[in-house]
């Protein structure tokens, strides 16, 4: 056997477990199949079943598997060059650069390229603190995730008393930056126990509070997803999004939207455009690339930006494979997948409301884009969250064929967020699997 790659594709099962006692992992919902090769949304494992990939690896395949024209270009660039230091500037880091400044909303015309989603949001961190001094605290919402590196843990739900334990981030508390954490309007399950129709959006009156009088100083900057993924597939109510930005005006904070999972899901290149409300700094990562690592801060140009003294320096920012690789996609966004997204969004949207009139177990559906959530309830008025049946649903999906996401605050969430080039046949493929794993869960 010559080749490295048929040498590790024919591991047997007991080497795999051998080989398995060496890995460390911190973290990622297992149970699911080793995989060995994928092609559109569809992945395989060694017996060479076929899944759909309705998690499209981290939400980050937006192409799905082996994309030829990925594959292409990210071919020919590495005859010519693929690591390069950050101080030596390259065509592609130029072309991107641009590019991202051409389709990003209003005045975000700068932008910093790093690794990975936790980097790029704490270089958008440095970048609100260099300008709002003197400010130390960031405030964010409740059952936010903003990555696990030591400055975002304490942003992010793992660190919380959440679904009732304590999980990951608390070991780390000592080490972990404290951050403000505001409630969020999760209307349908609303922290402050009010209804949306009579609210007020007291949630944001909170922020507001807080920007008042629950900081020292300026506030550093005010970290949103717009769709807070993690927390449950939360679709952040427009208007709210539009009062937090009129706050941050008011008290001259940057507001900054963490679009690591809504860049391009929604259906529009930036989640702030979905909801028409521009940012001063929106961060990017996961699928950006199309799969390759590469992640990147776009600030206003109201903003300083960062100084070439080393505020902002890492070894494989300026990967120009990943910079071709993302720049390809963009273009193929445009050409077309962006508006498949909307479609097969709305499609998928529609027929899972559908749904509802045999499984009432769904007790919401949330969709924007091919970015959709359904949150699994015991009856549409108790709301009684059904975890494990969540999670059964999921294991049950896996053995029909078809891969959900799961985890995060709430594991009765079943997150669908296929690659943005699924097809209406495939949809469903996907909606009669669901139906198969929820029947044989939910009517046993
Ligand atoms: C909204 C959001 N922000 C930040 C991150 C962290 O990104 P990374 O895992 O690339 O550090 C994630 C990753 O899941 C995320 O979903």
């Amino acid at each position: 056997m010559d080749s490295l790659l048929e040498k590790i594709g024919s591991l047997s099962k007991s080497e795999q477990a051998e080989c398995a006692k060496h890995l460390m992992l911190g973290g990622g919902t297992r149970g699911g199949p080793v995989l060995v090769r994928g092609q559109g949304v569809r992945v395989y494992d060694p017996e060479g079943k076929g899944y759909i990939d309705c998690t499209s690896q981290s939400w980050a395949l937006y192409l799905g598997y082996a994309n030829a024209e990925i594959n292409r270009v990210v071919a020919e660039q590495m005859q010519n060059l693929s690591h390069v230091h950050q101080g030596f500037d390259t065509l592609p880091r130029f072309y991107l650069a641009r590019k991202l400044a051409q389709i990003a909303p209003g005045d975000l015309k700068r932008v910093s390229f790093t690794v990975g989603g936790g980097l790029a949001i704490e270089a958008a961190m440095k970048i609100a603190y260099k300008n709002t001094q003197p400010s130390r605290e960031f405030i964010c919402l409740y059952d936010s995730y903003h990555g696990t590196t030591l400055a975002m843990m304490g942003a992010s739900w793992v660190s919380t008393r959440a679904a009732g334990k304590l999980v990951g981030g608390s070991r780390f508390l000592g080490l972990t930056r404290p951050f403000i954490r505001v409630p969020n309007p999760y209307c349908y399950r609303c922290p402050l126990g009010m209804k949306r129709e009579n609210c007020s959006l007291a949630c944001v009156q909170i922020l507001r509070l807080t920007l008042e009088r629950g900081v020292a100083g300026n506030a550093a900057g005010v970290i949103i997803e717009p769709i807070q993924a993690s927390a449950g597939q939360i679709i952040l109510p427009r208007e709210y999004l539009e009062a937090v930005r009129k706050i941050c005006d008011e008290f001259n904070v940057p507001l900054i939207f963490d679009e690591i999972q809504t860049y391009g899901r929604t259906g529009r290149f930036f989640a702030a455009e979905y909801f028409g409300v521009t940012p001063d700094i929106i961060v990017l990562g996961k699928g950006f690339g199309a799969g390759l690592p590469i992640a990147a801060t776009i600030i206003s140009n109201k903003l300083e930006g960062f100084q070439p003294d080393s505020e902002e320096l890492h070894t494989f920012a300026n990967s120009s494979v990943a910079q071709v690789a993302a720049a390809k996609q963009i273009e193929l966004l445009e050409n077309g997948i962006l508006q498949n997204a909307c479609r097969m969004g709305e499609y998928l949207g529609g027929a899972l409301k559908g749904m509802q009139r045999d499984f009432p177990e769904i007790g919401d559906v949330r969709v924007a884009g091919l970015h959709i959530g359904i949150e699994f309830v015991r009856d549409p008025v108790s709301k009684e969250p059904l975890h494990a049946e969540g999670k059964a649903i999921r294991d049950e999906g896996i053995k029909v064929g078809v891969i959900f996401g799961l985890g995060g605050v709430r594991p009765n969430v079943l997150k669908i967020k296929p690659p943005l080039i699924i097809k209406k046949s495939e949809c469903d493929e996907v909606l009669e699997k669901l139906h198969e794993a929820m029947r044989r869960v939910l009517r046993k």
